[in-house]
């Protein structure tokens, strides 16, 4: 059986870092959210996989992921020239898919617990068209939402409804059969102008095909906004991290909780509290690290406070009391204003947010 990642898209919500880069390729507790997709497909059995990729982030991703020879595995890349949807991006790699059952993952989906079983199910149940996974949530006017029947059958499916005629979100990874691409050539682009593949499985249950659903039992993170990676940072390290200390560790320096401290970081009269992640070739110096933090490699701290932040790489800050809840991208600087202590002094980008502490 072979995978598909969708790493194309436009990533708008998470601007402004993915001006600069995929949004796959961000960061949860320093590692890039599309490796834990590929770890998961390829704990699921599956060695052959193909990463769908946009013209201005392909190149990163390619050169990030590479081959898969890191995992062990086969992997192949296919360019879709505009992010014209999810069903597009299927029919993209077509020819690399349309031999057998697929299982089909978002680049940018995370859930907390494996797929194998699933996987197997539907390799060995040649009824099944399609299966789908779903999570129930709070607000399912802002997903594409799933009615189903008591054996988890598929009877409808509706993009972002008003009305929600269940709670149950499609989470983004999917099961198909080869008939899926006869349903995406018989759907038109919807308002958005996208090719839906919920339209395309919608064709699948209309025509009499069988399209089963899952329930994700643990969780599962849509890492679309700064609120929602802060988030996915506080889980993953929560459930995954396990101390790891590489980098050197200073004796007026204290690390308590579960901590990984990368290759060549240096830790120097600082108190790190886990869980907390310090990348390689990074810099702490008289700096205190609160719980739920990454810290990206190369990133400097001097005589600094740091909480439940998310520092991407080769930032610098310096003599900042207190920086917590924020999320920096790559090489961002902060420290005092040069002269006036009562001013700001800003050089932010695009889109960028900055909200000042009230005395
Ligand atoms: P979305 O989050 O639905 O879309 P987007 O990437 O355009 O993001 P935003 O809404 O913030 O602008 O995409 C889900 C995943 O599928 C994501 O990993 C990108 C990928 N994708 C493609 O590969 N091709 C596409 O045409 C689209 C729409 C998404």
């Amino acid at each position: 059986m072979r995978a598909l990642i969708l790493s194309g898209g436009a990533g708008t919500r998470l601007r402004p870092f993915t001006y600069t880069g995929a949004k796959q390729l961000v960061p949860v507790a320093n590692k890039p959210i599309l490796f834990y997709v590929i770890e998961n497909i390829v704990a699921a059995g599956i060695s052959e996989i193909g990463i769908v990729i946009a013209p201005e982030t392909g190149d990163e991703v390619k050169s990030r992921v590479g081959d898969g020879s890191r995992w062990n595995v086969n992997i192949e890349y296919f360019l879709q020239e505009k992010p014209l949807g999810l069903a597009h991006a299927v029919m993209v790699a077509r020819d690399y898919l349309i031999d057998g059952p697929f299982l089909m993952y978002l680049g940018d989906n995370l859930i907390g617990s494996r797929i194998t079983k699933e996987v197997e199910d539907f390799k060995d149940n040649q009824e099944l068209s399609a299966s789908i996974f779903l999570k129930p949530v709070s607000n399912p006017r802002a997903f594409g939402v799933a009615v189903t029947d008591e054996s988890g059958r598929v009877i409808d499916l509706i993009e972002k409804p008003e009305k929600p005629p269940s709670n149950l979100a499609l989470v983004g990874i999917y099961l198909f059969r080869p008939m899926i691409f006869e349903a995406i050539s018989n759907i038109k682009p919807s308002r958005r102008g996208e090719l839906e593949i919920t339209d395309a499985i919608s064709w699948l249950i209309k025509n009499g095909y069988k399209v089963q659903s899952h329930v994700v039992e643990s969780w599962w993170l849509d890492t679309g906004k700064k609120d929602d990676l802060l988030l996915a940072n506080d889980i993953v390290m929560d459930e995954w991290l396990q101390t790891d200390i590489r980098g050197s560790v200073d004796s007026g320096s204290r690390i308590t909780g579960r901590v990984v401290v990368g290759e060549n970081a240096k830790i120097e009269e600082s108190i790190v509290r886990g869980p907390a992640v310090i990348g390689e070739g990074a810099h702490l110096f008289k700096a205190i690290i609160g719980p739920f933090t990454a810290i990206g490699a190369g990133v400097r701290i001097e005589r600094s406070t740091v909480e439940h932040c998310v520092i991407m790489e080769d930032c610098v800050i310096q003599d900042v009391p207190r920086l917590e809840h924020s999320v920096l991208g790559r090489r961002v600087y902060v420290r005092p204003a040069p002269r006036n202590q009562e001013s700001l002094c800003l050089m932010v980008g695009d889109d960028c947010v900055v909200e000042i502490g009230r005395k």
